[in-house]
């Protein structure tokens, strides 16, 4: 490695891992972080990639740094830090009690009954995808299918025109590419796209998530249109790869496992905790936090200053889970760290479940007998979100069912 290591780190607890390279991780993401849980008997160990930072392991260390904002700041939530450090986004990078103005507009934006009005729409999408595919025996499932649904949900919640997402960055989009884009970081091309949107609902507030931040009045002061323009982007960002690669994962899951994929085509209401279990057992999402007083964990001192990474792990802990690696959709529901924990949680978390469990039963409901396409394996990259890539499907259209259109 050949790296300084601060004098506080103890040699035997620096390892050799960087978070955007996990050896293997192409083709099952969450092997090589297992593999580190599994070694790193207490749970923290420290690496000199990445500017150099702490891996804390253990599941409810995980689930408890996450919410402990005291101690551990989201002020910067990516390494290398001063990566992290351009990206300053509200409210993901405001502790409290900043933090609350934001969190409240975008409570009062995400109800569930604000959910259930986008439902249809995600039924729609997803069926129109799978009556285009069914025909041919194959897909692929990332591009063909799982990219349109969450674009088309944010569009619907803001009242947007669809078409306007067309200059949007693409699933997963490499901020170095080629092209038109090239050099403009991804977060200002979503800015940019909402800009003129907030100013129009300042202008014309509607019943929609936008003017929602804007109007919304209760508890602290209303949002600036920067800080609406930031938050919508956080929302718009938040709600896009992360759906597609957890709705990958889940189909290549489904794919090879025909026994479960047959539970779910025999009994439908299962599918609820199928998602719910597989969204465990599938985290995707290392986020990074600032420490900010000395802390001693599992030993060793972390210092003020210093960065900690939460790896995809919280849910695959044995301390935690009995067989975390099986998925069984019966296991009793239990806490884990998938959406994040405390005050800065998942506030999409209830629309990616609806969202995801609408897929999966309107999909098996027309395709329920499918496999791996061997000529397109899934393919995985790890990174701040653990990519799903590619998931080649094929089936017998023959074995494809018609439903009439309710
Ligand atoms: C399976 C899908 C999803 C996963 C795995 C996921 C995961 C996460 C995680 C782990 C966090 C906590 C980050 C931290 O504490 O630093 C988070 C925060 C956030 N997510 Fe999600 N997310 C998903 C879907 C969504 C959706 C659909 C939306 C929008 C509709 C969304 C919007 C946000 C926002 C705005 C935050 C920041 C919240 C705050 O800082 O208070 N996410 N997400």
């Amino acid at each position: 490695m050949g790296l300084d290591i601060p004098a506080h780190v103890p040699p035997d607890r620096v390892v050799d891992v960087d978070l955007y390279r996990m050896p293997g991780s192409e083709q099952d993401l969450h092997a090589p972080w297992k593999a580190l849980q599994d070694t790193a008997a207490g749970g923290v160990v420290w690496t000199p990639h990445n500017g150099g930072h702490w891996i804390v392991t253990g599941g409810s260390d995980i689930a408890r740094i996450y919410a402990d904002h005291e101690n551990f700041s989201s002020n910067i939530t990516i390494v290398p830090r001063e990566f992290g450090e351009q990206f300053p986004l509200r409210p993901t990078t405001v502790d409290p009690p900043g933090h609350r103005r934001f969190r409240q507009r975008i409570n009062a934006a995400l109800t569930p009954a604000v959910v259930r009005t986008v439902e249809p729409t995600i039924r729609r999408v997803i069926i129109e995808s799978v009556e285009r595919i069914r025909p041919a025996g194959c897909c692929e499932f990332i591009s063909e299918c799982a990219v349109t649904l969450p674009i088309a949900v944010f569009m619907h919640l803001a009242d947007l025109p669809l078409e306007s997402a067309a200059v949007l960055p693409g699933y997963s989009e490499d901020p170095n590419s080629e092209g038109p884009h090239a050099g403009v970081p991804v977060m200002e091309r979503f800015a940019a796209f909402l800009r003129p949107w907030v100013a129009e609902r300042r202008a014309h507030p509607g019943d929609d998530l936008i003017s929602c931040l804007l109007t919304h009045t209760t508890g602290d002061a209303s949002l600036t249109d920067d800080e609406a323009v930031d938050v919508g982007v956080a929302l718009l960002t938040g709600g896009l790869d992360t759906v597609v690669s957890s709705l990958g994962f889940m189909m290549a899951f489904l794919a090879r496992n025909p026994d479960h994929r047959r539970r779910l085509v025999a009994d439908p209401s299962l599918i609820r905790a199928a998602v719910a279990e597989m969204l465990r057992r599938f985290p995707i999402m290392t986020k990074g936090r600032l420490v900010r007083r000395d802390q001693v964990m599992d030993s060793v001192c972390m210092k003020a200053g210093d960065m900690v990474i939460l790896p995809p792990l919280h849910g695959l802990d044995e301390r935690e889970f009995h067989d975390p690696l099986t998925v069984d959709f019966h296991r009793p529901v239990a806490p884990h760290s998938t959406f994040g924990n405390g005050v800065h949680r998942c506030p999409g978390a209830h629309l990616s479940q609806i969202e995801t469990e609408i897929v999966l039963r309107e999909w098996i409901a027309r395709i329920p007998e499918f496999e791996i396409d061997p000529v397109r394996p899934p393919t995985m990259r790890s990174g701040i979100l653990g990519a799903m890539l590619q998931v080649g499907l094929r089936w017998d259209p023959h074995t494809t069912i018609v439903v009439p259109v309710a």
